[in-house]
């Protein structure tokens, strides 16, 4: 029996990732370029009700996990009404955001009484003048803050942190990230830098999860592979004895295509089966246009999942080639 949201090499989405606003309060400079970007016009973004409706849609299908990205999902003022919302759709398990947390220490109990369910904060720096190059805005002390209350409320199973590494910006700060990991309870994930459109990547700025994991070995050479949960995009691996984790993000290096489970929804309403390429599904016009009943809707979307490929050309195609800035798809 086929599912509409299961692909020809027998992969399961069951994790839809979507994107709130294209709107960020910070510039970083691995995600957009510095003068910005085009922003949508309101009218053509979703709107949170066809947010709800296409979550529904996709969570009749199989999706049971969601996670809120951006540009930066606080900066919507009704993030708490989408969160509750969300977590009433039959079918939808968990509910996470990946913020910069810059205004999370605030709203943290609200969006825990919405009933959200995981939290990946970005962090790529422990060195504020680095945090304000990286991000090109202040914060870096809000984010440190934020970080602590959320781990301390106990509330989520492990709050995750987010590092993009980047060579001659912030590989030498790996140990550094380990080692808070011996008193909190909390997830660091190196992640590979990937090329996105504006955002200048280059080859010799890429740092590699194996050059990473020697370095590391020096100065932790009791550094322990743990098991990965399934679908994980993170190698899990641990000192013994310290509270948290470490996880390496191998997107370029080693990809996980292969057990891939996400599928995007843009914040303009552009389905993405991949995070790279650029074919898309427009499923705001598809949700508008009243000759367009949701059986017709599901169909496209099996169209566009049956058109997803086996996995990602590679970081030198993906390069060359047209996708969107990271900030107009969320990660
Ligand atoms: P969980 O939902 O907690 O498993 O986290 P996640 O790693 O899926 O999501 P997060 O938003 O924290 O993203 C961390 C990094 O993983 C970012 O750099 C994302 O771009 C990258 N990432 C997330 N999903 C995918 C994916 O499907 N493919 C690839 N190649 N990278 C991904
Ligand atoms: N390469 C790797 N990770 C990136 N992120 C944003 N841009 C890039 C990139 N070019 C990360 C952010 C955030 C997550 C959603 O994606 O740091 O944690
Ligand atoms: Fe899935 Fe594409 Fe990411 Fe590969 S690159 S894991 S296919 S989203």
């Amino acid at each position: 029996e086929g599912n509409i949201l299961t692909d020809t090499l027998n992969r399961h989405h069951s994790y839809l990732r979507i994107s709130l606003t294209e709107r960020c309060n910070l510039r970083c400079q691995y995600c957009m370029p510095e003068e910005g970007v085009q922003l949508t016009p309101q009218n053509r973004l979703l709107s949170s009700a066809e947010i709800v409706t296409l979550a529904g849609i996709f969570a009749e299908e199989g999706v049971s996990k969601i996670r809120l990205t951006g540009g930066e999902p606080l900066v919507r003022s009704d993030l708490a009404d989408i969160i509750r919302s969300l977590k009433a759709v039959p079918g939808v398990k968990t509910v996470g955001i990946t913020t910069n947390a810059l205004t999370l220490s605030r709203k943290l109990d609200s969006l825990m009484a919405a009933g959200l369910d995981a939290l990946n904060i970005s962090l790529d720096t422990l060195i504020k003048p680095k945090f304000e190059h990286i991000t090109r805005r202040r914060g870096h002390d809000r984010v440190l803050q934020a970080i602590q209350d959320a781990s301390s409320s106990g509330h989520f199973d492990r709050v995750k942190v987010n590092c993009v590494v980047m060579r001659g910006m912030n590989e030498e700060e790996v140990p550094n990230f380990v080692e808070l990991t011996r008193e909190w309870p909390i997830d660091i994930r190196f992640i590979e830098y990937m090329p996105f459109d504006g955002n200048k990547w280059l080859l010799k700025k890429f740092v590699p999860y194996q050059e990473m994991l020697n370095s590391l070995r020096k100065s932790y050479p009791e550094l322990v592979r743990i098991s990965d949960q399934p679908n994980d995009t993170s190698k899990a691996w641990q000192v013994p004895g310290f509270l948290g984790q470490i996880g390496f993000i191998t997107s370029m290096s080693k990809n996980f295509c292969g057990s891939c489970n996400r599928l995007r929804l843009t914040a303009d309403g552009n389905l993405k089966v991949c995070l790279f390429g650029n074919t898309e599904l427009n499923l705001r016009d598809a949700l508008r246009d009243s000759a367009l009943n949701k059986d017709d809707i599901k169909e496209l979307i099996g169209e566009a999942v049956m058109k997803k490929k086996p996995r990602h050309a590679g970081m030198l195609k993906i390069k060359e080639s047209a996708n969107r800035p990271m900030i107009l798809i969320g990660g």
